[in-house]
């Protein structure tokens, strides 16, 4: 009977291909060769109803037997394969040497000198008492403007060069001033926040201009607030952050339609004693805007002027990274040269 010589054929081929299976992928093409839907063992299968009853008797038999054993050594085969690459993972893991990478010297990550500037101003103003908040990028017109006291058509507006949105009435915050207006109508008076935060100006890129920058608002508002009090705040701020017990400021009348009054506070240069680059040889910079909260941003803000009064001020916070980190060019904080971050 030659389906029985085939057979004898399949089972010699069958152990040889065995022998040189070593991944499952080729575990599974050797399966599918024997076993599958055209595979060796099942044309044997097909070939039953050609044969006599006599023939069937015997073939029927060994033919099952054949598909069983194929079966059972492809199984242990398997699980030889999954056990040997088991074994060949955990060894390339146990070879592993941790301490085989060493970073270049001089290579430790730090945080980003804005990040850490950030953060040291942050840590300033809350042991002072005050929350931190946050505000969105894309405002409208009602919130940078309006309700700052600069109505359509006040001249004020051409002080911030602005970068509208396709949206009607939207644009970038040109200031964090926004912030102040948003946390009035949320939160009842006494209140007391910083908002270090990016602002956008349609500005010609320059050492000193970009069109993106960070500005740091600061609001306070209460019974019976004054500017002694904005005085005393922005000092020990400027002290704080020079790190100098004795720095003095000096205070100018300053404008901004949503203060009355409004004022410019400098600090003597925390450099030095004669006039030097920094300061442009005048000893004094000038760093702190404020001024009193317009009484009619807080009547707007639904905050009663009669009982309330507070004050407001908002330094640009990129120029004082500048000044005291001595950093000459604005575009170099948001450069991301590693030369330049090193430093610090
Ligand atoms: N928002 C003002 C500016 O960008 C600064 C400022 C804030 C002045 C708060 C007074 C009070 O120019």
């Amino acid at each position: 009977m030659k389906e029985l010589s085939l057979l004898q054929e399949i089972v010699n081929n069958f152990y040889t291909a065995l022998e040189s299976i070593t991944t499952l992928k080729e575990l599974d093409r050797i399966t599918n060769n024997f076993l599958g839907k055209k595979g060796h063992v099942t044309q044997l299968f097909q070939q039953i109803k050609t044969l006599s009853l006599e023939e069937k008797k015997v073939f029927v038999p060994e033919l099952n037997k054949l598909k069983e054993t194929i079966e059972e050594k492809l199984t242990k085969k398997k699980e030889s394969i999954i056990k040997s690459e088991a074994a060949t993972l955990a060894n390339t893991e146990s070879s592993f040497d941790v301490t085989a990478y060493k970073p270049l010297e001089g290579h430790a990550g730090h945080l980003h000198p804005y990040t850490g500037f950030i953060e040291e101003i942050q840590d300033i103003f809350i042991s002072m008492g005050y929350d931190v908040w946050d505000g969105n990028y894309a405002e409208t017109d009602y919130y940078n403007f309006t309700a700052l006291n600069i109505p359509e058509d006040h001249p004020a507006r051409d002080m911030y060069d602005t970068l509208w949105l396709n949206k009607k009435n939207y644009l970038l915050r040109t200031h964090t001033s926004t912030v102040q207006i948003h946390q009035m109508e949320e939160q009842k008076p006494p209140l007391a926040g910083i908002v270090p935060g990016t602002v956008f100006r349609h500005e010609a890129v320059d050492a000193s201009h970009d069109i993106q920058f960070m500005q740091c608002e600061g609001l306070f508002v209460d019974k019976n607030i004054t500017l002694a009090h904005l005085f005393g705040v922005a000092k020990t701020f400027l002290q704080k952050l020079f790190n100098k017990k004795e720095l003095d400021i000096r205070i100018r009348p300053g404008y901004f339609p949503f203060v009355e009054p409004g004022v410019e506070i400098d600090m003597r240069c925390p450099f030095c004693t004669s006039g030097c680059s920094t300061c442009k040889k005048s000893c004094w910079i000038e760093v702190f805007p404020g001024g009193m909260v317009h009484p009619r941003e807080l009547a707007l803000s639904g905050i009663d002027p009669e009982k309330y009064t507070g004050f407001a001020f908002g330094f640009g916070l990129t120029r004082l990274a500048m000044i005291k980190y001595g950093i000459p060019d604005i575009r170099l904080l948001q450069s991301g040269r590693i030369s330049f971050l090193k430093q610090f």
